[in-house]
């Protein structure tokens, strides 16, 4: 047994998964829930498909994994068109929420399923080198109903991951398990993909799970890709402002570029002037939102305490919330837009009061520009940012 090789996914010089949907629709009566869909998902990565209840993740597994018919578009699979190719003849394999097992079936016959149907030799070593991959050696003639939740979830990755699908697909695989396991299943989930090789297309709609697991994250709304990139790409600079709210928080100031200095793009907003580096700008005239992260905000008590350089915005200190790590602080400002501000909890800055006045300040850097007006969509855990109201002679902060 120990001489065994170890289990592997697609060997050397097989296709690696590289997936590509094309145009991809699914219509159900008038809902569209995917709609025209274009993504490009790289061979061997681990891809994360992120995005609220609803927005279309499940119905484009099922297109991909061929339980579902598009209503249009294609899915190429390293450029060979799958799109009406039988689920069984798909080199895919699907990690349902709710896993899915067989209740009748123990584990090992469990895992074992596929690899009887397509008659592979060494059914039982390839099950219990599987089984001892994801840490279930001794459990192979327990029943699924016998099982932890993460036990079963485990199964649920091994029953899938011996057929050496080129692309696994995961839903919400972890949805059902509390924090903590949650964590410790990521974390296995790693490890696996490092070991198995292969594509993993993993649909959450937990952004810090989809930011720690994966190398690229497509970011989906009502059916469409915001943004696709790294999890820092996505992070660092959202393309919209759905992106900038999904993933993290963002303050959002809406305002509208008046002019440009070298570099720089200049905005005004709530009656105050604001510069933004125009490569950090999604947009470079007209109705825009000005972003910045709440950890990028920083609190002092006089406009003169302010560094060179930054600018800020005058307020009060309104609900202030204890995070363990940062304390969160909502500042209303006197310029009638509410900011959130997060302050590590460094052991060394005093918690401030409600009531406090205080002076928010940020570089330029740090903020980014996004296409406003129309164009902004709200995320749900967001309030639309007010309108501006008419320009008040500028109070700049110091330039
Ligand atoms: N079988 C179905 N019949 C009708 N509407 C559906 C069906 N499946 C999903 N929908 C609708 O399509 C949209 C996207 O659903 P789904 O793909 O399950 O989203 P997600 O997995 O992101 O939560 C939702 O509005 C949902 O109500
Ligand atoms: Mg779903």
């Amino acid at each position: 047994m120990a001489t065994e090789e170890p289990f592997h996914g697609p060997g050397p010089g097989e296709p690696a998964g590289a997936l590509r949907l094309v145009d991809l629709t699914m219509r159900y009566g008038d809902v569209t829930a995917v709609d025209r869909l274009d993504l490009t998902v790289p061979a061997g990565s681990f891809f994360a498909l992120l995005g609220p209840s609803g927005c279309g993740k499940t119905s484009t597994l099922r297109m991909v994994a061929g339980l579902a018919e598009p209503t249009g578009g294609r899915i190429l699979l390293d450029d060979e068109d799958i799109t009406r190719l039988r689920p069984y003849r798909r080199p895919v394999n699907t990690v349902f929420q709710n896993y899915a097992l067989f209740p009748h079936l123990d584990v090992f016959e469990n895992v074992a399923f596929g690899l009887r149907r397509r008659r592979q030799p060494d059914v039982a070593g390839q099950v219990r080198r599987m089984l001892s991959l994801v840490a279930l050696d001794g459990y192979e003639r327990q029943r699924p109903s016998q099982l932890s939740g993460g036990q079963q979830q485990r199964v649920a990755l091994a029953r899938a991951l011996v057929n050496r699908p080129r692309v696994l697909l995961l839903d919400e695989p972890l949805g059902a398990l509390d924090l903590a396991l949650r964590r410790r299943m990521q974390l296995e989930l790693k490890r696996l993909r490092a070991e198995v090789g292969g594509t993993f297309v993993h649909v959450t709609h937990d952004q810090e799970e989809a930011m720690t697991l994966a190398d690229t994250v497509a970011v989906m709304n009502a059916g469409r890709i915001e943004q696709l990139g790294t999890p820092a790409e996505l992070y660092e600079f959202p393309a919209t402002a759905f992106v900038a709210t999904f993933l993290g928080r963002s303050n959002l100031l809406a305002g509208r570029v008046y002019g440009r200095d070298g570099d720089d793009l200049l905005v005004q907003a709530y009656g105050r002037r604001f510069s933004v580096p125009s490569a950090r700008a999604r947009a470079d005239s007209g109705e825009v939102l000005l972003g910045v992260r709440p950890e990028k905000v920083r609190l002092v008590d006089t406009p003169e305490q302010v560094p060179a350089g930054h600018q800020w915005l005058d307020g009060t200190v309104g609900e202030v919330g204890y995070l363990g790590v940062s304390t969160e602080y909502s500042v209303r400002t006197g310029a009638g837009v509410e900011l959130s501000v997060f302050a590590a909890a460094d052991g060394e800055a005093p918690r401030i009061p409600p009531g406090t006045p205080v002076v928010a300040h940020w570089h330029p850097r740090h903020a980014f520009l996004l296409h406003g007006g129309s164009t902004f969509r709200d995320a749900g855990t967001a309030a639309p940012p007010p309108v501006p109201p008419p320009p008040v002679p500028l109070s700049a902060g110091p330039e």
